[in-house]
């Protein structure tokens, strides 16, 4: 873990906010079992590593434009059933409360718009 707040946006601490969020998410009564029904509760399984670099690789791609995220975002929320506004909104709070333990305000200012106006959309396209 890194002792102090990063002040520019690299693959090293993308990959930092990635490994800070998701064991939050697991640990969340509320956003958790999504996650668990799909991957698992093993943070360290092979199906969560996969994730993990998958989300890396998302957010290098929003965030530097980097071209190894070739997936398709929205796709599997579509099949995560009973899915809610009230899961968007505590799984944009654990985010939030992520980005603020890797990152300045400044840049971390970034990453709370890009979640918020994506999130915004997926709920949109789900019609929530
Ligand atoms: C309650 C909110 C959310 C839940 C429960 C949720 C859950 C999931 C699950 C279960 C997967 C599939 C994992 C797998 O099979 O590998 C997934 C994939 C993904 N999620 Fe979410 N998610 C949420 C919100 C978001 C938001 C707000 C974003 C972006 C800001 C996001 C970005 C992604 C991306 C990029 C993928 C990978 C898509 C691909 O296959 O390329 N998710 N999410």
């Amino acid at each position: 873990m890194q002792t102090e707040l990063a002040n520019t946006i690299n693959d090293e601490n993308i990959e930092i906010l990635v490994r800070t969020f998701y064991p939050m998410v697991l640990d969340d009564a509320l956003v958790g079992p999504f996650f668990i029904e799909k991957l698992g509760d093993d943070i360290h399984s092979e199906a969560w590593e996969e994730h993990l670099v998958l989300l890396s690789q998302f957010w290098a791609f929003v965030a530097l434009g980097d071209d190894r995220y070739t997936g398709h975002p929205m796709a599997p929320h579509f099949e995560i059933a009973g899915i809610s506004r009230k899961a968007f909104e505590q799984w944009l709070k654990l985010f939030h409360e992520a980005v603020d333990k890797v990152y300045v305000p400044r840049s971390g200012a970034f990453f709370k718009e890009k979640s918020t106006d994506i999130a915004s959309n997926f709920m949109r396209n789900l019609s929530l």
